[in-house]
């Protein structure tokens, strides 16, 4: 077998110069992922990594298709390549991720971007020293977006840009298909990671001194389905939670069809998992949310809040919300603020409906304007804006858990609670990547402001 990664390092280092890289990815933390795995494999290769683009001599975009909106910004900036590209004939550019995985866009850059060098989708991780080899030596544009694995790039080891604040996959892919969306399309079929490769990460990132696992999977309230062993999300939070050390685990997305008292439960009775949960609703209308395919009624989401509200009544919750589904009504969009109004969520991630070619909402039809989704967004912000102010204060003068992670300015610093509410404190540089506790003195209507203990 050709060994195209020593191929290549020969080949990118022939000058006797480091090469360098930049990357920069799009989307959510699943991708975020992906592109640490990139880089991984960039740097075992002999490249180093800049984020300076134009030192770079190999550009990459790991892009998303959620919405139009990402794409199109992906365009724009492919496009603001030509010109460093003319200046630098040598430079690789690359586009992978999940707009890269739609044959659409591989003819579009075929027809209209032909200086990109690489276009390879979410299953060619491994296949990365290959295509640059192909790249370096025949000097075409190289290809990739067949659907190889159904399993995990489990021996690129990611690079991490956050040594405190880290992303585990434990899952890849999603068997939903939820009408608008195109990320099934895009990321294959459901597959769970085993638990042993999960609690060795976990184990890793703690013994280097991370403080904050994000566990990451489309729906990860359906982990275990795919594998032999018997082990649901539940499970596996108790797995981790058992693990020594001074850390403290989230997760998304967790899809509310899959939610149970019993992930409540064990979110609630495991001292190191967040108090919190990211539970998409994405409309409150029973009628859209079965156009949606989402597979549960407003009840039964309400059932889960309940629960968890009836063991801390004042849990956190924060949610993703599509307003303008196609033909949604007033009526419907009314259901939505009823239940943003029983929820009182701490956050409210909005979007407005995006048309994605070849999902089933694509062929709907739409009598809704767009003035009228915009209004209705507008509602939903000032709503929200009012609800989270309010809500904020309920921790005035309580003490919350915060890793800093930022430093803003005049002597102030910030980071998240475990409820995963921004809190800011005075404090010296020291303090980042530390978990405090905080005495919440002041509340804003995004924030929360306190005392160091
Ligand atoms: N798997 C996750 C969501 C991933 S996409 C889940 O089920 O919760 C993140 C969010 O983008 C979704 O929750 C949804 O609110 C939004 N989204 C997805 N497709 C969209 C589209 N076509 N238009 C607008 N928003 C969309
Ligand atoms: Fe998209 Fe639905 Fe899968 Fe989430 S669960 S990624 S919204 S299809
Ligand atoms: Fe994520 Fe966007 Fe892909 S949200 S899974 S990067 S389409």
């Amino acid at each position: 077998m050709t060994d195209h990664k020593e191929n290549v390092r020969e080949l990118i280092t022939a000058g006797g110069k480091t090469p360098l890289c930049f990357l920069h990815s799009f989307g959510c933390r699943q991708n975020v992922s992906d592109g640490e795995k990139i880089l991984g494999s960039l740097c075992s290769i002999g490249y180093g990594v800049t984020d300076d683009i134009t030192a770079a001599d190999l550009i990459i975009y790991n892009t998303c298709a959620v919405r139009e909106g990402a794409e199109l910004k992906v365009y724009s900036l492919v496009g603001n390549l030509k010109n460093l590209k003319k200046k630098k004939p040598e430079l690789i550019i690359g586009l992978c991720g999940c707009m890269a995985q739609q044959e659409k866009t591989v003819e579009k850059i075929k027809r209209s971007y032909p200086y990109v060098d690489m276009v390879f989708g979410t299953f060619a991780l491994e296949k990365l020293p290959e295509l640059l080899y192909k790249v370096l030596t025949e000097r075409k544009q190289a290809v990739d977006i067949n659907e190889y694995s159904t399993g995990f790039p489990e021996d690129i080891r990611p690079v991490r840009t956050d040594k405190f604040n880290a992303s585990i996959p434990i899952m890849y892919g999603c068997n939903n298909f939820c009408s608008y969306c195109i990320v099934p399309y895009v990321r294959g079929r459901e597959r769970s990671r085993r638990p042993e490769a999960v609690i060795n990460e976990v184990k890793e990132l703690v013994g280097s001194g991370c403080k904050e696992i994000m566990l990451l999977g489309q729906n990860v309230n359906s982990y275990g389905s795919t594998l032999e062993d018997k082990i649901n999300f539940s499970g596996l939070l108790r797995m981790i939670n058992d693990i020594e050390g001074d850390f403290r685990v989230r997760f998304m997305s967790s899809h509310p069809k899959d939610a149970t008292n019993e992930l409540i439960d064990t979110i609630i009775d495991c001292d190191k998992i967040c108090k919190h949960l990211h539970l998409p609703l994405q409309s409150g209308s029973d009628r859209i949310l079965s156009a949606m395919n989402r597979k549960y009624t407003s009840g039964k989401y309400m059932e889960i809040v309940d629960h968890a509200r009836s063991r801390i009544p004042d849990f956190s919750f924060s949610t993703d919300i599509i307003i303008g589904f196609p033909n949604e009504t007033a009526e419907d969009f009314a259901d939505t603020m009823k239940i943003v109004r029983q929820v009182k969520y701490d956050n409210i991630f909005s979007f407005i409906y995006s048309k994605r070619t070849g999902t089933k909402a694509a062929d709907m039809e739409d009598a809704t304007s767009d003035e009228e989704k915009r209004s209705r967004m507008k509602e939903l912000l000032e709503v929200q804006r009012e609800i989270s102010s309010e809500g904020f204060r309920r921790f005035i003068g309580r003490t919350l858990t915060v890793l800093f992670d930022s430093d803003d300015g005049d002597g102030m610093f910030s980071g998240k609670s475990d409820e995963f509410i921004i809190v800011k404190a005075e404090a010296d540089s020291s303090v980042i990547g530390k978990v405090k506790k905080v005495r919440i003195t002041k509340s804003f209507n995004w924030a929360l402001q306190g005392e160091i203990i």
